[in-house]
Formats: C-alpha cells, sequence, structure tokens
C-alpha cells in the first residue's frame, strides 16, 4: 500500500511517500481501506521531533491519527461491523496510529459509522478537532445553556467547530479573529468576534464562564483576566500549557490542559449533528497523499480556515 512515512525528525524533507506492508489486524479492530485523512498542527510537529514524538516509539513512523473509508475486514471477534461500512475515526492518539496510508487498523472502539450526509473529506477532518472542541467545551468546561464563553483562535480547526458546538449547547460565544475571518465566523454562529490584531480580548469580554485557548502562552495568559471567579480556561497547545497554569495559579484561574481522547460515542454524536446540518466543517484545501508537504506547509502559515485534508 501507499503511505506516507518518515525515518527520521525533520522538516518536509523526511516525508517519503513510499509502498510498504499493509498493516496487521488484531482482535478488536478492522481494516479500513482509507480514502481521506485530516492534518492537524500535531502532525508537522510530531514529524519534527516535538509533538507526540514522544509517545510514537521507534522510527520509522506513519503519521496521522484521523480518517475516513470503509471497512475492508473484520477480525474474527468483531461484531459491531461489516465489511463495506463507512466509517470514520481518530484512533490511538497519542500513540502511533498510522492514518497517513492507504490501509489503517482501527480499533473497533475508536470509530464511528459515517452517515451519508457526512461526506468522506469533512468526515476525515471531523475527528481530532471535533473530539477535541467537545471534550474541551464540555468535558473540561463543563459548559451550560446561557454561559458566556471565549474561543480563541476561532476560525482554525478545533475553533470552527467549538463556535458551533457552544451555539447549539445555548451559550453565548465570543471569538477572535482576523477580519477577513468575520462574517465566516458570524455565519457560524458567533455572537461578538474581535480582531485580536487590533483589539484587546480583555476591552470586549468581562465576566466569562469558559475560555478555549487555541493559542496558548502570552495569549492564554492575557485572555485569564477575562475569566469570571469560578471560572476555567482550557488551553489547548501542551508546550505551552504550564507557563498558562502558573498565570492561572497567580490569580486564582483554574486553567484546564487537555490532551484529545478517542471517544467513538462522541465521534457518532458529531456526525449525528453533521448529518442533521447543525455542524459544518469547512474544508480550507485538500491535497492528494502525496503531497503531504504542501498540506504541512499550510498548517505551519498559523492562518488555515477550518481544516486541511489528504485525500487517498
Ligand atoms: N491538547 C490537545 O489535545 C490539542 C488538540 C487539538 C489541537 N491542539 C492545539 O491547539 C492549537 C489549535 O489547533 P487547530 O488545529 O485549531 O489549529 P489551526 O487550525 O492551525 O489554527 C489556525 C487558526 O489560528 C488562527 N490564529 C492564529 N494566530 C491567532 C491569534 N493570535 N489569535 C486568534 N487566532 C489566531 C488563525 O486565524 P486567523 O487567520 O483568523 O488569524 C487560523 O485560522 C494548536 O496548537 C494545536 O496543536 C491541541
Amino acid at each position: 500500500m501507499k503511505a506516507i512515512q518518515i525515518s527520521e525528525f525533520g522538516s518536509n524533507e523526511v516525508l517519503s511517500y513510499t509502498e510498504l506492508a499493509e498493516p496487521e489486524l488484531n482482535p478488536g479492530q478492522v481494516l479500513i481501506k482509507n480514502q481521506a485523512a485530516g492534518v492537524n498542527p500535531i502532525d508537522w510537529k510530531t514529524c519534527s521531533g516535538g509533538g507526540a514524538a514522544p509517545f510514537i516509539g521507534d522510527l520509522p513512523f506513519v503519521p496521522g491519527w484521523e480518517f475516513a473509508g470503509t471497512v475492508a475486514k473484520i477480525a474474527d471477534d468483531v461484531t459491531t461491523f461489516s465489511v463495506g461500512d463507512p466509517v470514520f475515526g481518530f484512533i490511538r492518539f497519542p500513540e502511533r496510529a498510522g492514518c497517513f496510508a492507504e490501509y489503517v487498523a482501527a480499533p473497533v472502539d475508536q470509530i464511528s459509522l459515517r452517515p451519508a450526509e457526512l461526506p468522506v473529506e469533512a468526515a476525515a477532518g471531523l475527528g481530532l478537532a471535533g473530539l477535541t472542541a467537545w471534550q474541551a467545551l464540555f468535558d473540561k468546561g463543563n459548559l451550560k445553556a446561557s454561559q458566556r464563553v471565549v474561543i480563541l483562535a476561532g476560525a482554525g480547526g478545533v475553533g470552527h467547530l467549538a463556535i458551533q458546538l457552544a451555539k447549539w449547547a445555548g451559550a453565548q460565544v465570543i471569538t477572535t479573529a482576523s477580519a477577513a475571518n468575520h462574517d465566516f465566523l458570524t455565519a457560524l454562529g458567533a455572537d461578538v468576534v474581535i480582531d485580536y490584531h487590533t483589539q484587546k480580548i480583555t476591552d470586549h469580554a468581562k465576566d466569562v464562564d469558559l475560555i478555549i485557548d487555541g493559542i496558548g502562552g502570552q495569549v492564554g495568559i492575557e485572555a485569564l483576566a477575562c475569566v469570571k471567579p469560578g471560572g476555567t480556561l482550557v488551553t489547548l497547545p501542551s508546550a505551552t500549557k504550564d507557563e498558562v497554569i502558573a498565570a492561572g495559579d497567580a490569580i486564582k484561574v483554574n486553567v484546564e490542559p487537555i490532551r484529545v481522547e478517542p471517544n467513538s460515542d462522541q465521534l457518532g454524536q458529531l456526525a449525528g449533528l453533521y448529518a442533521e446540518k447543525k455542524l459544518c466543517l469547512n474544508l480550507a484545501n485538500t491535497y492528494p497523499l502525496a503531497q503531504v508537504g504542501n498540506a504541512f506547509d499550510e498548517s505551519k502559515t498559523g492562518k488555515v480556515k477550518g481544516k486541511l485534508v489528504l485525500t487517498i
């Protein structure tokens, strides 16, 4: 099968489009004929030796944690899926998952059926960012109807899904983005969109219940002043979580780090919302698998509007 593999850490020059054996199918797994794989900042961070690199074991390594395709084979003990089922998933994170490949062996408790209304490219981009948004808002942030939530980096993969999920939950949503993305985010339901280039978040968001911090570092630290007593900031970038937690401790704001976890029930809920047209995924760009380096370059700009997906 065709796959992307790295044999050393580095920039795009380490990405090799190569021929590999299909993965082995173990109990509790299905073999997926993969049609598309989502690209996330964690992919290029890990390939360069950061991100999830400590968890992936020895090189070589096939990157990618999310996919969409159809079931090609099932292990003898699998009763919940059948050959031919359309599925999508976010699997094994932060350990190796091998989704930048034509075939993926996936644990059945980390995948979900893909309804007809959910196209394969959108499904491939929904897992990691959608579960991060869901778990940050509801599991870590405990968001309730009528609360006020700030979503920093509203136009990104996580942010644009988090805005829609927060509105679906009945919250009031304030978000940050460049001016070119304001209409996009208003159309997704954001009540207030702040241009972070010219406006300060602390001037426009006060006494908020929850912040989803998609930027981290100094941006997350400055936003802490917007949180009301007893409120929470969930910080997504793991590289800066310690400094944001320390700054939160100093002013008695609860800061929650997060590591997104596979969850088939939540995937099913995301797919259901998509099918009911309560959630959409903005495909910023698709690239053929062999052009993963171009997708990484686009992701590294920090300007992706929605999600990047590789087609296979
Ligand atoms: N801990 C976890 O489990 C976890 C899970 C998922 C993601 N993450 C991390 O969370 C971060 C966000 O992920 P993502 O996939 O959503 O990233 P992304 O899609 O690459 O985010 C790109 C967006 O960031 C916006 N942006 C850049 N600088 C900004 C700033 N200073 N203020 C507001 N918006 C800004 C850009 O919007 P404009 O074009 O409007 O400027 C762009 O749309 C990444 O660091 C990622 O690694 C962590």
